[in-house]
């Protein structure tokens, strides 16, 4: 996607050939900086302190990880401490597993200058791949924008969307947004509601920053008026993002994804889920049981970051000093309130024979 008119992906080697470059999203949507990441560490930290996010972004990174890990020492020993040290980042989001078993296996029976040329392959190719399964995301839910926008002709097609999941969330294109930007791109009147999704409102700092340098009208929202909108009307469908989906079709998301699923039951709002199969967790049934839930420092309930009358980026508490706060990164929304979920290879009921159509290849585990 573009910013002020040149095309970035969020994460590329730089032009030394080895190093990698990534957007620094803490920064955003105040201030574009982009930042280089020279080692395993590097993107360790990167990862764990949100300068990326996202799930297919966060297995990217991590491939491009385990690449500096190798120009550093490239035996295995080294190898697998780069996959723990990767791994225990964050602990929510499976693409991050799934890039890194990626990885291994692709330099497995490779060593020395090989093993770290095969590993900038692998790295580049998760990364091409991505954007191009995004973009046929794109192709898929483009087809449900459509059908809403020709059953009310002239009118605005109102979607809701939670957190980012947008080409900030991915290497482009994004998963939930990437419907967006092709219905906007082919003429279609799209709006959208966008949760700001507290605590670190990745709804207003990113995606409202991202459909903004698209053109995409978009109003930002608090989290807790998704449900008033639904009653009056005012959303035709909700599309979120997933960090991790089960073989059932149970999806964790953002914090707050559930409640927002409950209130479009309630109000006969379709309610749609856009992955990558990298997302899929073929491991595990039971989401709420089963899927692990990071969570994070207090402090980002407690204390909001933002830019000043004056200027500056400034950090105020908004609490009572003293008050202790929970922070919970992530939720599960049970199958039965997903009405589908919109992969790269169509869009498919939140079910394990849903998903086993999609992906026949997986019947056998
Ligand atoms: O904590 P984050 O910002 O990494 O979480 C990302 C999300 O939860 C997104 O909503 C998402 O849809 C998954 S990434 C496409």
């Amino acid at each position: 996607m573009k910013i002020d008119g040149t095309h970035y992906r969020t994460i590329w080697v730089a032009d030394d050939g080895w190093s990698v470059g990534v957007i620094d999203q803490t920064k955003l949507p105040h201030e574009f900086r982009t930042l280089r990441l020279a080692s395993a560490d590097d993107a360790a930290r990167a990862i764990k302190g949100m300068v990326v996010r996202g799930a297919p972004l966060i297995g990217a990174t991590a491939a491009y990880g385990i690449c500096l890990a190798m120009r550093e020492d490239c035996s295995d020993a080294a190898l697998h401490e780069a996959y723990s040290d990767l791994a225990a980042t964050r602990p929510t989001a499976i693409n991050l597993k799934w890039a890194l078993d990626v990885m291994v296996e692709a330099l497995r029976d490779e060593s020395g200058h090989e093993r770290i040329a095969a590993a900038y392959a692998c790295a580049a190719k998760i990364c091409n791949d991505d954007v191009e399964i995004c973009r046929q995301i794109g192709v898929q839910g483009l087809s449900l924008i459509r059908g809403i926008a020709e059953m009310k002709p002239d009118k605005v097609v109102n979607v809701l969307t939670h957190c980012n999941a947008g080409w900030l969330a991915c290497v482009d294109w994004g998963t939930a947004l990437a419907p967006i930007y092709m219905a906007h791109d082919a003429g279609y009147p799209v709006h959208v509601w966008v949760d700001e999704t507290r605590p670190r409102n990745q709804g207003a700092s990113l995606t409202a920053f991202e459909l903004g340098r698209h053109g995409v009208p978009h109003t930002i929202i608090p989290d807790n008026a998704g449900g008033h909108l639904m009653q009056h009307g005012q959303v035709d469908l909700c599309v979120v993002g997933t960090d991790r989906t089960t073989a059932r079709g149970d999806v964790a998301n953002k914090i707050g994804t559930y409640l927002k699923a409950l209130a479009a039951y309630d109000n006969d709002v379709p309610f749609y889920v856009a992955l990558p199969h990298t997302t899929i967790d073929w491991t595990l049934d039971d989401g709420v049981a089963e899927i692990p839930i990071e969570q994070r420092s207090p402090h980002e309930v407690t204390h909001m970051t933002g830019r000043s009358d004056t200027g500056e980026i400034v950090t105020v508490e908004i609490s009572a000093p003293g008050s202790s706060a929970a922070n919970y990164g992530f939720d599960v929304t049970p199958a039965r309130l997903v009405t589908g979920l919109i992969t790269e290879r169509g869009v498919a009921p939140a079910t394990r024979e849903g998903l086993l159509a999609l992906y026949p290849e997986r019947k056998h585990g």
